[in-house]
């Protein structure tokens, strides 16, 4: 079958490999122990030799930093800790320099507490600014919801009122409903755009559009209270905003955008993704929340096997293929590092290396534009927290308090944020082996990692076998290749394997490159599934051949009658 001529998104979103960087924990240039802008900067260099082409920065706005930058207080300045305007300018420019180019977290469902517009709209119940936000004067016969972060998602104010928002008490959601917020934020947008920021990624965006009559819904938790997403996500009437905004800001720009879409469901991928919808690329949850049940406690194991995993994995590629482009990642800035979450600590001890190539093989190869979150490319797995207060993530907190209010002992409740805190993927990163990693000559803001000390990008460079190289292998192969047009454009078709090996081929023209993993810790014989090896493209063994697959092995590969 020909393979069908592409045009949404556009050609270098299609081929681009993003890197997320979250600043704070990523370089710090002045000592003070915070990552800034001049770090990022500095390590421009580093990242090109990676081979990828766009960064997307987490939050560096003015912020009290309560969720650590997503809560803004002014869109159009720089948080001082991270820098200037002056060096967000040059950050952009340097990095067109190397042909990286730069997109930016925009967080529109809610501001911080200390944005203009809510002081405002508190100083003066009569202000316009009261409207900005969702205000209620008393919560008779509305939902009692709990807000994505524990406890109420409604905040009583001094006088009397109270606000909504979905995320923290720090976090008031904006009211989309009312036009002059809508114009005040497609306005910034803009004013982002021509500054040179090539897109955005869509924070929360599903959370955005409410039904002001916040209409009563069954509790599901022993707090009495029902999960925020269940009133709040992918509601009637969102589209109208996402056009419009869609329309007024990146749209006519050819911006890449990548939405944060939770309660999305496949049914609906074409109103946000592909020619008619309104965004690049969604993020799909379905296999890095595999673990979890949707709202309830990190404490409360979901099992899962390899078998759900791959499922949930092709059922995504194959829905978004239908209608438009995948954003495919392990990690971001909110999930425990995927090493850790899908393997055993045994396993990683044993095989650390390979695992962090095998998983980077599995979803770099499938279809869509792939993005890597700063330190996966060395392999970085969770940290150990020893008492609550080593932690900074607002969330964990919040589920530390859940899990105490749902009876759950301190040591209980300990064990589940060192499953899931958001402070694994936040600690800063390594890149030499001198005291300070050479992310700060200070004392860093969050402790460092204390489980994978001897893993540096410095260290990594130099050696051909590392992840980090391996990494570079994969960009090379994707991008600069003779294989590069399979890679990027390529069908997305699964191969039927078992349980035991997670296989997938891409297919365009006559070209076929499949990718193959043994989630298993045993060799596993691929003969009676798959066509007989020919090239091998890359691979995460030294000893690879024929259709035996050693224990966690990950191979790229192409038919042996190709
Ligand atoms: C998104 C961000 C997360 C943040 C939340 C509230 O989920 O990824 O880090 O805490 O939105 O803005
Ligand atoms: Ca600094």
């Amino acid at each position: 079958m020909a393979a069908k001529a592409l045009t949404h998104p556009e050609e270098w979103i299609r081929r681009a490999v993003v890197y997320q960087i979250y600043p704070r924990s990523f370089q710090d240039s002045n000592a003070d122990g915070i990552g800034d802008l001049n770090g990022i900067t500095r390590r421009l260099d580093d990242l090109a030799a990676l081979g990828v082409t766009v960064l997307w920065l987490c939050p560096f706005f003015q912020s009290p930093m309560k969720d650590n930058g997503y809560d803004i207080s002014d869109y159009y300045a720089i948080q001082p800790e991270f820098g200037t305007m002056q060096d967000m300018d040059r950050l952009i420019t340097e990095a067109r320099a190397r042909d990286i180019d730069v997109i930016i977290d925009m967080v529109l469902n809610h501001t911080s507490d200390k944005h203009a517009w809510f002081r405002k709209a508190l100083a003066d119940p009569e202000s316009p600014f009261r409207d900005y936000y969702i205000f209620r004067d008393d919560l008779t016969g509305l939902a009692d919801l709990r807000s994505n972060f524990g406890g109420s998602a409604w905040t009583q104010t001094p006088d009397g009122a109270w606000y909504f928002h979905a995320f923290a008490k720090e976090q008031p959601d904006l009211n989309w409903e009312n036009e002059a917020v809508r114009r005040e934020i497609y306005a910034m947008m803009s004013w982002w755009l021509d500054k040179g920021v090539r897109g955005f990624r869509m924070d929360a965006i599903t959370f955005i559009k409410k039904d002001p009559a916040f209409p009563p819904l069954p509790p599901d938790g022993p707090d009495g209270r029902t999960d925020v997403g269940k009133a709040c996500l992918n509601r009637p009437g969102i589209l109208d905003f996402l056009h419009e905004m869609k329309d007024n800001t990146y749209g006519p720009r050819g911006a890449l955008t990548v939405a944060e879409a939770p309660g999305v469901p496949a049914a609906d991928l074409p109103d946000y993704i592909g020619p008619d919808g309104v965004f690049s690329m969604v993020f799909d949850f379905s296999y890095t929340d595999i673990d979890l049940v949707p709202g309830d406690l990190w404490a409360r194991r979901r099992p899962w096997t390899f078998a759900e995993f791959k499922q949930r994995l092709f059922v995504n590629q194959l829905a978004v293929e239908k209608t438009g482009w995948a954003a495919n990642y392990l990690e971001n800035h909110d999930q425990p590092r995927s090493i850790s979450k899908y393997f055993t600590p045994s396993q990683i001890e044993k095989y650390h290396d390979r695992l962090a190539k095998l998983l980077g093989t599995l979803f770099f190869f499938l279809r869509g534009t792939p993005f890597i979150y700063q330190g996966q490319e060395i392999g970085l797995t969770n940290t150990r927290f020893e008492d609550i207060d080593e932690l900074d993530d607002v969330n964990s907190h919040g589920q530390f308090a859940r899990c105490l209010d749902e009876g759950l002992t301190p040591e209980q409740a300990l064990d589940s944020i060192n499953r899931r805190s958001r402070d694994h993927a936040r600690y800063p990163m390594q890149w030499e082996d001198v005291p300070g990693f050479g992310f700060t000559e200070g004392t860093p803001w969050l402790a460092f990692g204390r489980t994978c000390p001897d893993r540096t990008v410095a260290g990594q460079r130099g050696d051909p076998d590392s992840v980090w190289n391996y990494y570079k292998s994969m960009i090379a192969l994707r991008n600069r290749s003779a294989w590069s047009d399979v890679l990027f454009d390529g069908d997305f078709e699964p191969d039927d394997t078992g349980d035991e090996l997670i296989s997938y081929r891409r297919t365009n023209g006559g070209s076929v490159v499949h990718v193959t993993v043994n989630v298993t810790e045993h060799e596993v014989d691929a003969s009676e599934w798959l066509p007989e090896c020919g090239t091998i493209l890359l691979d995460n063994c030294a000893d690879a051949a024929g259709a035996r697959y050693t224990p966690f092995e990950a191979r790229v590969w192409t038919d042996a009658e190709a």
